[in-house]
């Protein structure tokens, strides 16, 4: 039997859909505010008659640093599917992500131990492979350096990627995945979802930055056939593309039919959106919508190399304006 973690969130909603369209005996855990509903609809992208395939799945309460809930999930558990964690660009979220995605893995690792599991699939992030040298592709192996200005949610995946290594050291199989920036279908109000629901609703910002990008689709094919064969105990960065987020948003913007972002937002306009952003936030006491590390990421040129998974598993990507094309066609069906 099969544990998916995450199973709410965009990476986990679509791996159920696969496992479960695979006949997979899944149990998949949630917290008590999670909403189930969200994932039937993501089910409801794929085929009209998902009712079957979505109530196959055994839905079990336990938060990950919960320790009692979770080891009553893990009742005859054999391969695992990590997917869970907050994925934060605040300063105020630091010590929470520290303990969801280092702790929280930690005993996903632990029960995983001592309930000998076949297999273990982590995802990660490119965040968690380390800075680039001028001038060449980021692969696997780039060195983590802690001397470089880490930030927040990029540690905390570190962090937990050394608990899962952990785990292999314990003769537990494991599979690693790094993604890029992951789109598709669902969660318009959340992650990357916001990027098509804010330039539909006229963004106009944009940047020059570079960075990885993937379809969610070809991330739960890469974990499933990495699952289900024999490599182990090595880490796959998953991109297909690595693309300007002015070429990624203007090609949103076409493909909802929307006015293209036009104000190119560079290093001092990002540093005086953020400051506005924050002070916003905490007149109207929401999450900023844009914080300093998220202006800084957006502002980095990063190129990263998917030569290994592909020499490995024979992998193809779906090209990226194939993937905004279709998450475009999804996001306005839901509109
Ligand atoms: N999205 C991206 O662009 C991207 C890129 C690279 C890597 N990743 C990685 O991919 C994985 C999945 O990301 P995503 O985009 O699917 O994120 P997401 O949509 O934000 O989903 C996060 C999932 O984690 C669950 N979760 C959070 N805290 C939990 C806790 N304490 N106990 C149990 N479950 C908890 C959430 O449950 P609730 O529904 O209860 O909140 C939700 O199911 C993450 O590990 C992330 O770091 C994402």
């Amino acid at each position: 039997m099969i544990l998916v973690t995450g199973g709410t969130g965009l990476v986990g909603s679509h791996l159920l859909f696969h496992l479960a369209q695979q006949g997979e005996k899944i149990v998949a855990i949630h917290r008590k505010k999670s909403s189930i509903e969200a994932v039937k609809h993501v089910f409801s992208y794929y085929t009209d008659n998902y009712t079957q395939l979505f109530s196959s799945i055994t839905w079990m309460e336990a938060d990950i640093t919960n320790v009692p809930a979770l080891t009553k999930a893990f009742k005859n558990i054999t391969y695992v599917y990590h997917c869970a964690a907050l994925i934060s660009f605040s300063h105020k979220d630091y010590k929470k992500m520290r303990k969801i995605n280092i702790e929280g893995t930690a005993n996903i690792v632990n029960l995983c131990i001592v309930n000998q599991i076949r297999k273990l699939c982590f995802v990660s992030s490119v965040a968690a492979v380390g800075k680039p040298i001028t001038g060449k592709n980021i692969t696997e192996n780039n060195e983590w350096n802690v001397a470089d200005n880490n930030y927040g949610y990029a540690i905390t995946k570190y962090g937990a990627e050394i608990e899962v290594w952990r785990a292999s050291q314990e003769n537990i199989d494991v599979v690693v995945v790094n993604p890029g920036v992951i789109l598709g279908a669902g969660f318009w109000q959340s992650g990357s979802g916001k990027l098509f629901d804010k330039i539909y609703n006229g963004f106009p910002f944009y940047t020059n930055g570079v960075t990885g990008f993937v379809n969610v689709v070809d991330v739960v094919k890469a974990m499933t056939q990495l699952m289900q064969g024999q490599i182990k105990n090595e880490r796959f960065i998953l991109v297909s593309d690595n693309t300007s987020f002015k070429e990624v948003f203007f090609s949103i913007a076409d493909a909802l039919g929307k006015k293209r972002p036009y104000i190119k937002s560079n290093k001092l306009l990002g540093a005086l959106a953020w400051r506005f952003g924050w002070l916003l936030s905490r007149i109207t006491r929401t999450d900023p919508l844009i914080s300093k590390q998220s202006v800084k990421s957006s502002q980095n040129h990063y190129h990263y190399s998917n030569m290994k998974i592909k020499e490995a598993i024979n992998f193809q990507f779906t090209p990226l304006k194939e993937t905004i094309h279709n998450v475009c066609a999804d996001y306005l069906k839901d509109k």
